[in-house]
């Protein structure tokens, strides 16, 4: 019997492969070819840059502000999921020439309002803020509202009193505040018609003495391992002319405080935060190069820098012991989120120290014909100039963030001006020879160049930005590239990234508590929800097993930089790498100011968004409302069919022998009465 039935159901899948092929349910596919393909510019036609990502029509789409050439003109690009483009919506004109714009829902109202700094004209070394609240039918209002000025030091979102509404912390320009601190704190009240915004108070961060630079690479990110995002402070060096780092550490009600600061070696440029070794803590990465010339933003004789931050890991197994001689030694991992006061970074160079990495550009790109490669790190296109940090992304989800730097160099064909053509540095594992690992292959993680052939950003010489951004959210990172147009190629390049990889990814994104129900209403009473309204400050940290069994830790902030159009994407991309499981835990952290600031959500499914809402009141007792959003493979309605197919032809056999097995055991019984009475007689 057994024999018969797989000899059935073999011969049903052949019946059925024909069949299969005559009613393929997809459209061709949109890119074609296992590489990095040129995707134009999507609709995104600008003569100017692109300074701002944000979901502006809240349909989980990321959608994009640029700034015209006359760095005046605002427009917002809403992308178009089923015409694959973005689709110009608002456009705005400043009156003031911009410098930076930061999208944030700064009145807690479910949409995304947009921050607008400009150069005053009044006075020197003055930003004027302007806010361009989010109109009630869609766009922006056109009249924007006017914000306390700040210096030319740029201010940076944070959340200072624990309502998840945005702070700003920066410098106010009158002269005797030259050197301290001060807080925009929100006081916008919706019930008022005509409330302000922002109330200038001085901070709490008792004993800040720091002239802070500009630009800076100042960032709201976890760096103690709690969950809970402190704040750096990147200031100038009065004595030495170099950079000092401040690190202050959220103490929620108490404030912050001041935990570690430190020199940063000479000739330091913008800092980037990322786990860049996987092992549950933010680290930074940054390029210092020895000279740079003002006119090009090239520096010269530059290297990558890694500090890894030193704290506590994660235990090496669930059952080794978590404390020695009553002192913690490891996370398990159902809590990372304990914090570690001992963190450290440790900048000192020597061969004691495995925890700050130099390498320097012509060890990680060789360029043939012995040129030597400079590193962008101003983008000189701007007034004032931009700095060009490096960008750190996992675009290959192998779990490992790999960075994206722009080099310049010499064109072989004897053209005068240099070709600036991205790079990606893919993060490996550690071996012999490779760049970024020590003489005898032992180290954290090395560098290699990534996509050497099949490679469109080969093509690209005149790059002066990347942005890492997912087009259409369909689980890759892609890359952005702001050009020149030297080239004649326009301003603004998409890169689709189409590799296949055999590897997982998760978007996570916390919202402000703005509509903690889920829905907003406009004043028609229409709803809406409030998908697009991130904020500086969430921290994710989670565990997963690798396909060998061996469990890691990773964290990762969200939307950590705001200031200098960083471009970061307001949720967070995260490579899983190769993975046969669930996310075992994956915890959430929060700016609230309650006793437990993070949730820890277990079995999250890889390949999805979450989209988690923390309460926006202050009852300890109020839910976190989480909702996971799956990408559907598009493979799932043929394996839905096959599986309710085979189902149904295993079923009718089930039947016909259930029938047949019974019509028999039915005659046997007959049989055995007839014996029965047979004997009777
Ligand atoms: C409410 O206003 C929005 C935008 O102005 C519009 O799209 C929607 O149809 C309106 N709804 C009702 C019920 O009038
Ligand atoms: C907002 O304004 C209303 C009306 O003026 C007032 O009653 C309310 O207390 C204010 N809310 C806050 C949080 O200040
Ligand atoms: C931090 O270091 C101090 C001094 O070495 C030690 O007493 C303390 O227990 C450490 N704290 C943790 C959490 O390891």
């Amino acid at each position: 019997m057994r024999v018969r039935l797989s000899s059935l159901n073999l011969l049903s899948t052949w019946l059925w492969l024909p069949l299969t092929f005559a009613m393929w349910p997809f459209p061709p596919k949109r890119f074609k070819g296992n590489a990095l393909l040129g995707a134009g510019s999507l609709g995104l036609d600008t003569d100017g840059r692109v300074v701002a990502l944000g979901d502006f029509n809240g349909d989980q789409f990321l959608d994009m502000v640029s700034v015209g050439s006359d760095q005046q003109t605002l427009t917002i690009h809403l992308w178009d999921h089923e015409r694959f483009i973005y689709r110009t919506s608002t456009v705005l004109k400043h009156n003031q020439l911009i410098v930076n714009v930061v999208p944030g829902d700064f009145t807690q109202s479910g949409r995304l309002d947009l921050l607008v700094m400009s150069q005053s004209p009044s006075s020197n070394g003055q930003l004027d803020l302007s806010l361009y609240r989010a109109a009630d039918g869609g766009g922006l209002e056109t009249t924007p509202i006017s914000l306390p000025p700040s210096s030319e030091s740029q201010p940076i979102p944070f959340d200072s009193t624990g309502d998840l509404r945005i702070d700003l912390l920066g410098i106010s320009p009158s002269p005797h505040d030259q050197e301290s601190f001060s807080v925009w704190k929100n006081v916008w009240n919706a019930s008022q018609p005509n409330s302000i915004v922002y109330e200038l108070t001085r901070t709490t961060m008792e004993g800040l003495q720091c002239k802070p630079s500009n630009p800076h690479s100042h960032a709201v990110v976890d760096l103690d391992g709690d969950c809970l995002a402190d704040v750096i402070l990147i200031c100038d060096d009065g004595n030495t002319g170099g950079k000092v780092f401040q690190i202050w550490i959220n103490q929620k009600d108490s404030g912050f405080k001041l935990q570690q600061s430190g020199k940063l070696p000479a000739g330091t440029q913008s800092i980037s935060f990322a786990d860049v070794d996987r092992d549950g803590t933010i680290d930074m990465v940054f390029a210092t190069c020895s000279s740079v010339s003002r006119s090009t933003g090239l520096g010269n004789d530059c290297y990558v820098n890694i500090a890894y931050n030193k704290q506590l890991p994660l235990c090496a197994s669930t059952t080794s012991p978590r404390f020695r001689n009553d002192r913690r030694i490891c996370r398990a991992p159902e809590e990372l989120c304990i914090g570690d006061p001992n963190f450290t970074f440790d900048l000192s160079e020597g061969p004691g120290n495995n925890a700050f990495v130099r390498v320097s550009i012509e060890e990680l790109v060789p360029t043939p014909g012995g040129s030597t490669p400079q590193l962008l790190v101003l983008d000189t296109t701007y007034d004032p100039p931009l700095p060009v940090p490096l960008k750190i992304g996992d675009l290959n989800l192998d779990g490992f963030v790999d960075i994206v730097p722009i080099i310049a160099t010499q064109p072989p064909g004897g053209r005068s001006k240099l070709a600036k053509t991205p790079k990606i540095l893919g993060s490996v594992a550690c071996r012999k020879g490779v760049a970024g690992c020590g003489p005898d292959g032992k180290g954290r993680r090395g560098w290699s160049v990534l996509g050497r052939d099949n490679n469109i950003l080969e093509e690209f010489l005149d790059a002066r930005g990347v942005v890492l951004v997912d087009i259409d959210e369909d689980g890759t990172l892609d890359i952005l590239v702001q050009r020149t147009g030297e080239q004649g190629q326009g301003n603004v390049m998409f890169v689709q990234n189409n590799f296949y990889y055999d590897a997982f990814f998760l978007k996570a994104i916390v919202l402000n508590g703005g509509c903690p129900s889920g829905w907003c209403s406009t004043a028609n009473g229409s709803r809406f929800h409030p998908f697009g309204v991130s904020y500086s400050g969430a921290t994710y940290k989670y565990t997963v097993l690798d396909t060998t069994g061996k469990r890691a830790a990773a964290a990762v902030a969200q939307l950590p930089q705001t200031a200098y159009q960083s471009l970061l994407t307001p949720y967070s991309f995260i490579g899983l790498g190769r993975t046969n499981n669930y996310i075992e835990n994956f915890f959430v952290g929060s700016t609230k100011h309650h006793d437990e600031h993070f949730i820890n959500m277990e079995g999250v499914v890889p390949n999805s968004k979450v989209v988690i809402v923390p309460p926006a009141d202050d009852s300890q007792r109020t839910e976190w409302r989480k909702e996971l959003y799956l990408r559907p493979g598009e493979w799932i309605p043929l394996v839905t069919l096959t599986v309710v197919i085979a189902t149904v032809l295993l079923a009718s056999i089930v039947l016909v022998l259930h029938l047949n097995e019974k019509r028999e055991d039915e005659r046997e019984r007959r049989k055995v009465s007839h014996h029965i009475n047979f004997d009777a007689l």
